[in-house]
């Protein structure tokens, strides 16, 4: 059996860095929040170790939740349909709805959701994203990112969450991968 790392051509954002920018954007956040019942909504799979670190950097009274969305194919991009595949366990009429993201790249996943629009039409008092990396050199169609931990350059960027074809998402920092391992980008 290999290593969790293997085929990571090197570390892009340490896991102290990543720590660091975490408790940042905490702390950003609660100030912002101050005094509202937040809710902290992930996109599955790739936001959860981000979300997980972040809610514990957010001091205020809140909870979270998860989405799923199914990922886009070749076909799925030009039909722009993407589907809500598991949807929210709690009810987000009054609240604070922060969206988590591990990464918007082209921005469709955000955009074809529509889940903006589906909290706001849930009656959720306001919401915002909040994103772990950007990648804005490969942006399609614009979405609004409120909260960036970083801006990050067109590799293809594992750990920490995300993941290449299922694995690397236990990497405890953000490393770029062999770009000869993925072609499709
Ligand atoms: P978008 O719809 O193109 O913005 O892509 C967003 C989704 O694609 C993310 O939530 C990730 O799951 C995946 N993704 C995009 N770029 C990367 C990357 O560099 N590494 C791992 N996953 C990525
Ligand atoms: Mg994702």
């Amino acid at each position: 059996m290999g290593r969790a790392d293997a085929g990571v051509d090197r570390v892009l954002l340490s896991e102290e860095r990543i720590r660091e920018r975490v408790r940042e954007l905490g702390k950003e956040i609660a100030a912002d929040y101050e005094g509202k019942p937040l809710l902290v909504v992930g996109i599955l799979k790739g936001s959860a170790v981000f979300l997980a670190d972040l809610i514990r950097a957010i001091d205020l009274p809140l909870d979270y939740d998860f989405v799923a969305i199914s990922s886009y194919g070749a076909d799925t991009r030009s039909s722009g349909v993407v589907r809500l595949l598991k949807d929210l366990d709690v009810s987000v009429k009054g609240r604070d709805v922060l969206i988590v993201e591990d990464i918007v790249d082209t921005g469709w996943t955000l955009r074809l959701s529509y889940l903006a629009e589906n909290m706001r039409a849930r009656g959720c008092r306001s919401v915002k994203v909040c994103t772990l990396l950007d990648k804005p050199s490969r942006r399609k169609i614009d979405v609004g990112i409120d909260y960036c931990g970083f801006v990050v350059e067109d590799y293809f960027v594992v750990g920490y969450g995300l993941d290449y074809d299922g694995l690397y998402r236990n990497l405890a920092y953000i490393g770029v991968i062999d770009p000869n391992k993925c072609r499709s980008g």
